[in-house]
């Protein structure tokens, strides 16, 4: 069977965790695509040459999750050819056998514009960057100038900007518990396996 489910939505809005959270109520593999932009972005050099040479190691790297990481992955990620460089992958990985769950910026609109389901998943940028100060600490209002750096950025890029689908299902996880999100995800995959 290939049943592809399209996550997209901003930094720290719960993608992640209702990515993990479908992927392992079905049964389905998942891809976290940020993590690619992250290593290209951690690997220094030439960013096109990073991508088209990324290795499992350099996925496995400690820092990905920082947020110079998450900075570094959106700067590379607005060149074309780094983008081009990661599609064959993402798109062998969206069909294959047993279903899988990608999420990301462009995954409904660029990735997979044919998935079977789409959600895009977000919260107001206040909400967000109160969730990823609480796991990375620091200043706050930092915390949320990086966040609103970060959208700006993916918003606004020519290639593949930061938008829903026209046929996404918006989640809006701002006042949600992280069970009544997953809840409302999985009921969309019900909907259409
Ligand atoms: O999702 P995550 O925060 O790990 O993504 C890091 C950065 O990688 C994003 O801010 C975005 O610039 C880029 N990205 C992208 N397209 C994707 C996934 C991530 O441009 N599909």
């Amino acid at each position: 069977m290939q049943f592809t489910v399209a996550i997209d939505g901003p930094a720290a809005a719960g993608k992640g965790t209702i990515s993990r959270a479908v992927a392992e109520r079905f049964g389905f593999a998942h891809l976290d695509t940020g993590a690619l932009y992250r290593a290209v972005g951690m690997k220094g050099g030439d960013p096109v040459e990073a991508a088209r040479a990324l290795s499992p190691e350099d996925l496995a790297r400690d820092d990905l999750r920082t947020m110079e990481a998450g900075q570094a992955a959106s700067k590379v990620a607005v060149i074309p050819e780094v983008r081009q460089a990661l599609l064959d992958y993402q798109r062998d990985f969206a069909r294959r056998a047993g279903g899988a769950v990608l999420d990301g910026r462009d995954i409904g609109t660029v990735i997979c514009p044919d998935a079977e389901v789409k959600l895009f998943v977000t919260a107001s940028a206040e909400v967000r960057a109160h969730r990823r100060w609480l796991e990375v600490g620091g200043e706050e209002a930092q915390v949320l100038a990086e966040v609103r750096a970060r959208d700006e950025r993916d918003m606004t890029r020519a290639d593949a900007p930061l938008k829903p689908a026209a046929d996404a299902v918006l989640i809006d996880t701002s006042g949600m518990s992280v069970e009544a999100a997953v809840a409302a995800a999985c009921a969309e995959v019900l909907a259409r396996l």
